[in-house]
Parts: structure tokens; C-alpha cells; sequence
């Protein structure tokens, strides 16, 4: 029996065999896509988040690469860090990570930039209140782990984006 995976909007067929290979040695070492970091490895500072969309009608959700075996993503619509921009051009919370000076030595930054990716995506079809965006944005990112202590602007700027996400809801 065979399975599917689909990466940055490309499909690929695996074997049975390969099913307790964890998510982030099959995207370094099968796939080449190394932007999503390891770190601890044991599923606590979420380096290696990635976004999954485990069917057509649901939500992506974040998903710790490090520890989760290709067994439970059959199907699945994976988006790696790579696949975040689009021709060249950042998405809206990777400029504003940049813009914000939210990390320093940017390990984390790939982690952190797809849960804000999953977080954004709710959002955009969520009834939200501004007044509860602070408490939202620390429940999609406030696991992470920044050796750098870049939390707070890592904060920041994804409120700032969220805030005129909603602001420009009709
Ligand atoms: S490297 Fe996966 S949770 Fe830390
Ligand atoms: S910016 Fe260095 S670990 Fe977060």
C-alpha cells in the first residue's frame, strides 16, 4: 500500500515502509527542504513547526515535525517554510518579522513564522474581537521557544498584521 503527501503543493507517492519515518527527516533528507529546523527533537520548543491541512473542508494546523510520523499525515496538505512566499515576494508576517527586528540569530524563525501562517489563516474567516487578540496570538505562538528571547516582538508583529487583517474585514 501506497500513500500520499502533499509539500508545497506537490504531490508525492510514498511506501508503506516509510510510514515511521518522522515528518522532518523525510522533508531534510528525502525532500531537501531544510528550512524547517531541529532542535530539541522531543516535541517541546516547536522549531519545527510546520502547517497541515489534513483535509480538503479543515482548518491547517500546526504540526511539530520532529516528532510526528508520516503514518498519521497520509494525505495531507503540508506547508513548509519554503512554500510560504510566492514568486520572491514574503508573506505578510515575514515582512513583519523583519520589519519588527522580531528574531536575532533566526533559528526559530521558521517555527514561528508557520504558526502565525495557521493562526493568520483562522483569522481570516473567524469572528474575532480586537480585545482578544493578545490572548489568541499567545495561545498560536506562545509555546515557542526563542533562545534569543525574541518573544515580545515576535508578539508584536504578528498582532499589528492580525490587527489590520481585521480592520479590513468588511
Ligand atoms: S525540534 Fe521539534 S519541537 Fe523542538
Ligand atoms: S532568534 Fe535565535 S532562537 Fe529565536
Amino acid at each position: 500500500m501506497s500513500f500520499t503527501l502533499t509539500i508545497n503543493g506537490t504531490t508525492h507517492q510514498l511506501e508503506d515502509d516509510q510510514s515511521t519515518v518522522k515528518l522532518l527527516d523525510y522533508l531534510h533528507d528525502t525532500r531537501n527542504l531544510t528550512g524547517t529546523k531541529l532542535c530539541c527533537g522531543i516535541g517541546v520548543c516547536r522549531a519545527c513547526t510546520v502547517s497541515v491541512q489534513k483535509g480538503p473542508n479543515r482548518f491547517a494546523e500546526p504540526v511539530i515535525a520532529c516528532s510526528t510520523p508520516l503514518a498519521t499525515l497520509k494525505g495531507a496538505r503540508i506547508t513548509t517554510i519554503e512554500g510560504v512566499a510566492v514568486d520572491g515576494n514574503l508573506s505578510a508576517i515575514q515582512t513583519a518579522f523583519l520589519d519588527n527586528f522580531a528574531f536575532q540569530c533566526g533559528y526559530c524563525t521558521p517555527g514561528f513564522v508557520m504558526a502565525a501562517e495557521v493562526f493568520l489563516s483562522w483569522l481570516a474567516v473567524a469572528d474575532v474581537a480586537a480585545d482578544d487578540l493578545d490572548a489568541l496570538i499567545e495561545n498560536a505562538i506562545g509555546d515557542h521557544i526563542c533562545r534569543c528571547t525574541g518573544y515580545v516582538r515576535y508578539a508584536q508583529a504578528l498582532h499589528k498584521v492580525a490587527l489590520e487583517m481585521l480592520e479590513a474585514k468588511p
